[in-house]
């Protein structure tokens, strides 16, 4: 039933035999009925749903209900659930003040990944992983707040003032609104910039067992609460390899800095001086689906803006057109993935480069969150315990401390 190609690896317990995979290039951890990925074909889908059809008729809430519940919901479940949300998404000033406690400069990762688990001593009333309606509950504050944190980190780092979410608002609006409303000026919402938002949120909820959902499982199969969860899984994203890659892809356009120096750039990648950021992936071996959409969506944020000669789009079209041609990268099967363009998106609607990986943290929370539900409601479910091939020394016998040279 797992398929020709799996082996169910529980039938090698019994036989004392195990696979030795490091970096799970081969193996599968757990089922899951959420997202799937085909890797060769470049196509991913939300609970059956292409991602295509996602990003262009559905909304981020949406989605989050698509992926915690299983089925897109109807008029008055999407309205119920976008009022939970809302009705989440405060924070409380006792929390407010976990801020103070950080550096100025402290990086917003940090402050998320300090802030997020500390929900933990804050919300002893939905800490029953064994209950369905706490796990529930968890996972609405967690939705609805990661946003209001990863906004207060920003203004903590700015020196604003802190600013509340307002009604009426959609949750991206409201991010930007939380982001950049000072006490003196309205942050004006343009509707093209907030959709763009929304669709890089919808593209960043969920991609199966990536390193952090994968550190979110792992974490929750001692049975730790969901908000320490949720933080081992920022921190795992906050790495280059994985969702810090946005950020370095804009370091890495700033660097090479002109289409004349493109060619010195690749020999470089090539050389195995560094890598092209925002290229390949552990399981697209195929164009990254998410990266024409985020390719299209910057057409559009950069001509709202009057920015369709903005150098960085236009140098990194060409950086793409030069890879996708190159035979290293083309017998590698190294082609763009979301975090390409994404960086470009959000630099044009105004967002500072140290809050990209914050915005893909505040995305995949609904993911981690529902893989961890998907869990623990499992009655199967084992605590994850991976085996090691031991290289070290033999055995020996202890040496006194006045014997040893
Ligand atoms: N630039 C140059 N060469 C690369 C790149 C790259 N971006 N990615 C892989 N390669 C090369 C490797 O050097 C290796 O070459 P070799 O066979 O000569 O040794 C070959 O391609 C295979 O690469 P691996 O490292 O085995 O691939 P792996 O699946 O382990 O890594 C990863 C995937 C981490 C995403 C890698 O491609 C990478 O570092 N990319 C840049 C960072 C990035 O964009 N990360 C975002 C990932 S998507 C996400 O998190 C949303």
């Amino acid at each position: 039933s797992l398929g020709p190609d799996v082996v169910d690896i529980r039938s090698f317990g019994k036989t004392g035999l195990f696979t030795y995979d490091p970096g799970f290039l081969a193996t599968a951890s757990c089922e899951s009925k959420i997202t799937f990925i085909d890797g060769d074909l470049g196509q991913l889908y939300y609970r059956g749903y292409p991602i295509e059809q996602l990003a262009e008729h559905s909304d981020f809430l949406e989605a989050c209900y698509l992926l915690l519940n299983g089925e897109l919901p109807n008029a008055k479940e999407k309205a119920d659930f976008d009022y939970m949300v809302m009705r989440h998404n405060m924070l409380h000033d006792q929390i407010l003040s976990f801020y103070k406690g950080f550096r100025r400069d402290a990086h917003p990762m940090a402050v998320m990944v300090g802030v997020v688990g500390a929900l933990s001593a804050f919300y002893h009333d939905s800490l029953d992983i064994n209950d369905p309606h706490h796990r529930e509950v968890s996972a609405f504050r967690l939705i609805a707040k990661v946003p209001t944190i990863a906004a207060q980190a920003y203004r903590y780092n700015k020196g604003l003032p802190f600013s509340y979410p307002k009604g009426g608002l959609s949750y991206a609006e409201n991010f930007l609104h939380m982001m950049f409303s000072t006490p003196v000026t309205e942050y004006k919402v343009n509707p093209v910039l907030a959709k763009a938002l929304d669709r890089i949120f919808i593209l960043h909820a969920d991609h199966e067992q990536n390193a952090s959902t994968s550190t979110v499982r792992l974490a929750g199969s001692s049975g730790a609460n969901p908000f320490a969860c949720i933080a081992a899984g920022i921190a795992c994203l906050w790495g280059p390899s994985h969702g810090g890659a946005n950020e370095a892809v804009l370091k890495m356009l700033a660097e090479i800095g002109d289409e004349s120096k493109i060619g010195e750039f690749i020999q470089g990648v090539k050389d195995k001086r560094f890598k092209l950021m925002g290229f390949g992936h552990r399981v697209y071996k195929n164009m990254d689906p998410r990266a024409e959409i985020m390719r299209r969506t910057c057409h559009e944020v950069l001509t709202e803006l009057g920015l369709q000669d903005d150098p960085k789009f236009k140098l990194a079209m060409k950086l793409e057109e030069i890879a996708l041609n190159d035979p290293y990268f083309v017998e590698r099967k190294l082609y763009p993935n979301v975090d390409f363009y994404s960086g470009i998106v959000l630099s044009a609607i105004g967002i500072p480069v140290s809050m990209f990986t914050p915005i893909f943290a505040l995305s995949r929370t609904v993911g981690w969150i529902s893989h961890w539900t998907e869990m623990i409601a499992d009655p199967t479910m084992k605590i994850g315990r991976p085996r090691q091939l031991y290289t070290g020394s033999p055995r020996r016998d202890y040496v006194p401390l006045d014997e040893r040279k």
